[in-house]
């Protein structure tokens, strides 16, 4: 028993720091594995509250060893500032955390060029990506021929690659009309120093994670891999195109790890009690109404990483038991209950007509999606305050009725329900069972 991952069942943003800070003391590695910046992950402990775009959640443990393996893309920039952000709280990076010499990296042109293109419409509607430069470094990657990656800063030919690729760049973001004072950013001048700066900041800390995570998972070590952003923003498997430009689902861990299957165990799916997405694609259980408003209110539904606010609507169970088995979740956590402690009635969409036809099947093109109509039951809301619940025992009965109808749908035992952002504020409702979780004292 080794690995044990938790992964967002929606579009993201589904407090999944919050789970991997305060599960991390009973691992001895954090894995962060795919995604960069575009993540924001959100920890409160106590009266801090901590904003990690890259660093793995397992940070604030000084015991816990935090990767951040070739699947993750970083923006060194971002990173020190991360890094430098946490110093003067008492944590120090250097000494339990480890980046992957395989990661890419993203650099000013990508950021430039997702600028550039953010607005393009495909199928009628923009991505409305995080301007993180995701997508163009994770294009890169896959190109080759333009990438650059942790290694590389580490190597006596690293100027000279960093001068070729930024006047090829150059050319290519001009080509796109790229304003030239923002082409000034990625000239060479700029660019190549820049990158010595970060190597200097961050050679220590650049290290081969793969083959310390395998010789950890020999060892009988055990390991948290942390997911970035939902399984529906899955570049294979979520809502494409409009979905991120990794993979973002569980399939997603060995690849960006490096960590064979045989080592995960366990996976917990982490789903608010209803749905938000940020940016565009369909979403089929959104409500644009006072309800929709009001959720967003209660949440606090703005986007960490971009401010922006999320679009809200009900538990879409068509869509989170289809993230669920491509997963392979063992267990849900279902966060966000004392949000909709405030509401007379809830919904929640058990099938979807297409066409004239239910299906309860997710459909792969987005098209499809977007003529799919929610097929809702009802369910009489509970309207008592759960944020002071501390044991199942003591939620509501109408409030556990909605619990258990969302394990019948998606077909898998919650594990974990949460009542609010802190840490006591989060209920084990199994824990001994065979996830092994144990609330933190
Ligand atoms: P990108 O990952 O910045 O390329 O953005 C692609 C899509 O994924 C956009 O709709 C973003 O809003 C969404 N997205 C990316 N990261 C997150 C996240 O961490 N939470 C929620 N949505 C995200």
């Amino acid at each position: 028993m080794s690995g044990t991952c938790v992964i967002g069942l929606q579009w993201g943003d589904e407090a999944k720091g919050k789970l991997v800070d305060l599960l991390a003391p009973q691992f001895d590695y954090v894995v962060r594995y795919q995604g960069g910046a575009n993540a924001g992950h959100t920890v409160v402990a106590g009266s801090e509250t901590y904003k990690l775009h890259h660093i793995p959640s397992g940070i604030l443990h000084p015991h816990v060893k935090n990767m951040i393996t070739p699947g993750v893309v970083i923006n060194p920039t971002t990173l020190i500032a991360e890094i430098d952000g946490l110093a003067p709280r008492g944590v120090n990076c250097a000494e339990n955390m480890l980046i992957s010499e395989r990661a890419h990296l993203v650099m000013p042109w990508h950021i430039a060029e997702d600028r550039q293109t953010n607005a393009t419409e495909v199928r009628g509607e923009s991505i409305g990506t995080t301007n993180r430069g995701i997508g163009p470094c994770y294009r890169d990657k896959v190109g080759r021929t333009h990438a650059i990656r942790m290694t590389d800063l580490l190597q006596p030919e690293r100027d000279e690659r960093i001068r070729t690729v930024a006047e090829q760049k150059t050319k290519i973001l001009r080509s796109l009309g790229v304003p030239e004072e923002e082409l000034q950013q990625i000239a060479p001048d700029v660019v190549v120093p820049l990158a010595a700066s970060w190597a200097k900041r961050l050679s220590a800390m650049i290290g081969d994670t793969t083959e310390i995570l395998l010789d950890a998972a020999e060892a009988d070590k055990k390991l948290l891999f942390e997911g970035a952003q939902g399984a529906l923003l899955d570049i294979d498997h979520g809502t494409y195109p409009f979905v991120t430009s990794s993979n973002s689902s569980g399939v997603g861990i060995c690849a960006g790890s490096g960590i064979p299957p045989k080592w995960i165990d366990h996976v917990l799916g982490v789903c608010k009690a209803y749905s938000t997405r940020v940016g565009g694609g369909p979403f089929v259980t959104e409500l644009e109404d006072a309800v929709g408003d009001q959720i967003r209110k209660l949440g606090n539904e703005y986007g960490t990483t971009t401010g922006r606010p999320r679009r809200c609507g009900w538990f879409d169970a068509v869509a989170v038991r289809y993230t669920a088995r491509l997963s392979g979740v063992t267990r849900l956590a279902l966060m966000m209950m004392d949000v909709l402690a405030h509401l007379d009635e809830l919904k929640v969409c058990v099938a979807y007509e297409l066409d004239g036809q239910r299906i309860t099947r997710f459909p792969g093109h987005a098209d499809q999606l977007r003529r799919c109509k929610p097929i809702y039951e009802t369910i009489e809301g509970w309207k008592e305050p759960v944020d002071d619940v501390r044991s199942v025992d003591d939620f509501p009965e109408g409030a556990l009725a909605y619990v258990r109808r969302i394990e019948e749908l998606v077909g898998v035992p919650v594990g974990v329900l949460s009542v609010g952002p802190d840490r006591a504020q989060t209920i084990f409702t199994d824990a001994s069972s065979v996830l092994k979780l144990q609330p933190v004292a």
